[in-house]
């Protein structure tokens, strides 16, 4: 059995917990580096109750590495760079968690610290930059290439050779055609039906996808 720390926390720290458990992997701690409002707090702990055993919340001065436990972000939104450098300063290297459900294809590449969600297919020969999450039930077509720090919310479909920037995210359920180059800091509205090259910096929606506003 595996244990999992935690550095971080959001919503998707439920999901994060599912995919855990659906390895029959536990939590040894949530580790948190700021200080919480009463409301965060009592949010945090509720979705650590629904566990149904303890996991310590722990402050990060108070984080120590164990020999052979793994490490992810409990969070997305707002990964950057800046959470990296807790692998240096700690010693520690991000994990890759994935449901058992998820299809991966032959010849696909994963950096570290990716997170996937249940039924999820990568096909085959795409390439996944590390500390991406690609929610539930996404299609990432073959020869596709994701930048670092993508954010895929559920239900995205991509199609073969798209290109996609560094922290971009596709808003839930959108379809990217082939061969389309979404650059990076993007936002594809939920939706969105992309049949058109998409620069950085810019948040484009709708059928077929237009861009309506810089993205800072
Ligand atoms: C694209 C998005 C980020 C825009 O949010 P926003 O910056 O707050 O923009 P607004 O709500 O002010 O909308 C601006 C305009 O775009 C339109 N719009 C926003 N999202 C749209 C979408 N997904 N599809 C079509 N039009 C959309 C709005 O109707 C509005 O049009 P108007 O100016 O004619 O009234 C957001 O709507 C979205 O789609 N988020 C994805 C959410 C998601 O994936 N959630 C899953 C989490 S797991």
């Amino acid at each position: 059995m595996t244990m999992w720390t935690l550095f971080g926390f959001g919503t998707y720290i439920s999901d994060i917990f599912d995919i855990i458990h659906a390895h029959h992997d536990r939590v040894r701690a949530v580790v948190k580096n700021y200080k919480p409002t009463e409301e965060q707090m009592s949010e945090i702990k509720r979705r650590v109750a629904c566990c149904g055993y303890d996991i310590p919340i722990i402050d990060l001065e108070d984080f120590k590495p164990v020999d052979g436990d793994h490490y992810m972000f409990g969070f997305h939104d707002g990964r950057d760079k800046n959470y990296q450098s807790l692998e240096d300063k700690y010693h520690i290297r991000f994990s890759n968690l994935i449901h058992p459900s998820v299809t991966i294809g032959s010849n696909v590449r994963l950096g570290r610290g990716i997170c996937i969600g249940a039924h999820s297919v990568i096909a085959p020969n795409a390439s996944i930059g590390s500390y991406c999450t690609i929610n539930r039930s996404c299609s990432i077509g073959h020869d596709t290439e994701i930048g670092e720090y993508v954010k895929i919310n559920p239900g995205v479909s991509i199609a073969g050779y798209v290109r996609i920037g560094e922290q971009t995210t596709l808003g839930i359920g959108s379809v990217i055609i082939n061969r389309i180059n979404i650059g990076s800091h993007s936002f594809i509205g939920a939706g969105a039906v992309v049949v058109r090259d998409v620069p950085d910096h810019v948040v484009s929606v709708g059928v077929p996808a237009k861009t309506i506003k810089e993205n800072p």
